[in-house]
């Protein structure tokens, strides 16, 4: 790769080769540095994500009253925490404004944690994350009796949250399936009175609930009819226990490897240690489903289970005859930060893909349906927009050309991989976005290129 001020050169790729260790799942590095701070101890985090989002919630952590130390992890670029806290009753009112940089899921997540909390606190973040949707969080929060306030008639942040305890129990739906969403009313849950309880129409990822039930707290699951809706129960007043715990590999860094390897002509890559969580494997299957060479296999390290019973194996992946696959709004909400790069995987399969129901990449650190369908579109593939659908045409070949992640990590990963795949250079605009989830991409990247 050869950077520019802020642009990358991909080289096609005429092999790739290798096996990597990937970053410690964002999702679960996020949650177990909140819950280290609400639980009064100590807590080891080992294995976390090294990103920029994952570092902002950290940051939030000590600014709450946690001493928090972070130290490389020897064999990956992952980093090992030392959470130190006085426990949710103990903590403190920010002296300033607590900075989530790029990542909605610290602000959604931790406005939860301080609708519960006795004190006042501002959540902001960068410029994408001032134009990501809040109502979704506000409405439900104040519903339990906290204050909450955002810019633009409570619709985006800065949030300002004025905690209650113990907060009112609700019963209550999510407007769109989000784990976010869903996270933060369970960790309000945990300082209410009584039985909280979320319904989603689409089971989300369910991390918070295996991480409390891990902690002591009691979370109920119940799956409903054929639709598939969710029911999850959580019983306040109960203290969260400090504990330690490894974080699995990031399967959503991992799909672009997947990818990469399924599409390349010749490909076989090993990531080790990956998460594979039934509520966050939907990549996997899909792919597999549209002809990719995945096997998988019990994780080297022994471990099949890390951490908070997140269960975890070695991917192997290998050059594949891709085809085209229908998705509708459930697969989407499944596999909803890997849809980028399954755009990518349906642009170099056989056939023509459809994905129905996207919206909520709309409302993402981009509107990922305008930037993937461009970034595409200028390396010669064909995606059609309508709405909240996309149409896209298979097996045209890709040219290297100009793409522009919109300071999105996702897509600068995504028009990466496709660098690899095209013929010739492509420059992907923005590349340093992907420090956001996965810092060692681009190390990574090399090191495949065998
Ligand atoms: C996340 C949930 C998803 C996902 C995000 C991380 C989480 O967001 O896009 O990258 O950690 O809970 P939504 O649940 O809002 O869709």
């Amino acid at each position: 790769m050869a950077t520019a001020t802020d642009a990358a050169v991909i080289r096609s790729a005429v092999r790739l080769r290798g096996d990597l260790e990937l970053p410690g799942d964002k999702s679960i590095s996020h949650r177990a540095l909140m819950l280290a701070l609400l639980a009064q101890g100590e807590s080891r985090i080992s294995g976390a994500g090294d990103g920029a989002d994952v570092r902002s919630t950290a940051a939030i952590c000590r600014a709450l009253g946690a001493v928090v130390e972070r130290s490389a992890d020897d064999a990956t670029s992952n980093a090992n925490y030392l959470v130190i806290s006085p426990g949710a009753d103990g903590l403190l009112e920010p002296e300033g404004d607590l900075d989530c940089g790029n990542s909605g899921t610290s602000l959604r997540l931790f406005a939860g944690i301080l609708a519960g909390l006795p004190i006042r606190a501002v959540l902001d973040g960068d410029d994408s994350l001032r134009r990501r949707p809040v109502a979704r969080i506000i409405e439900p929060l104040r519903s339990m009796g906290a204050v909450l306030h955002a810019r633009s008639t409570d619709s985006l942040p800065p949030v300002t949250v004025v905690g209650r305890t113990p907060l009112v129990a609700i019963d209550t739906r999510t407007p769109v399936p989000s784990a976010q969403v869903k996270s933060a009313i369970l960790l309000a849950g945990l300082r209410a009175d009584g039985t909280t309880t979320v319904r989603e129409a689409v089971a989300t990822r369910d991390h918070t609930e295996r991480m409390l039930r891990a902690r002591g707290m009691t979370v109920e699951t119940e799956v409903r009819g054929a639709d598939g809706e969710v029911a999850v129960r959580i019983e306040g007043g109960t203290r969260v226990q400090a504990v330690s715990e490894r974080v699995p590999g990031d399967v959503s860094a991992a799909a672009f490897w997947l990818v990469a390897a399924a599409a390349h002509p010749d490909a076989e890559l090993t990531l080790r240690g990956v998460g594979i969580n039934p509520t966050r494997r939907a990549v996997v299957d899909i792919l597999r489903s549209m002809g990719g060479n995945i096997d998988e296999r019990p994780a080297a390290s022994g471990a099949t289970e890390r951490g908070a019973g997140e269960p975890t194996a070695d991917l192997v992946v290998r050059s594949s005859e891709l085809r085209s696959i229908d998705l509708a709004a459930a697969d989407v909400a499944r596999a909803i930060d890997e849809i980028p790069i399954l755009c990518l995987a349906a642009a170099c399969a056989s056939g023509t893909t459809r994905i129905r129901g996207a919206g909520e990449l709309r409302a993402k650190e981009s509107d990922r349906i305008t930037g993937v369908a461009a970034g595409i579109a200028a390396l010669g593939g064909r995606i059609d927009v309508d709405g909240d659908d996309l149409t896209i045409h298979g097996g045209r070949s890709l040219d290297g050309a100009t793409t522009d992640s919109l300071d999105d990590h996702r897509l600068a990963m995504t028009f990466a991989v496709a660098g690899l795949l095209a013929r010739g250079d492509t420059t992907v605009l923005h590349p340093t976005s992907a420090s956001i989830s996965y810092p060692g991409f681009f190390n990574d990247l090399e090191k495949v290129r065998a």
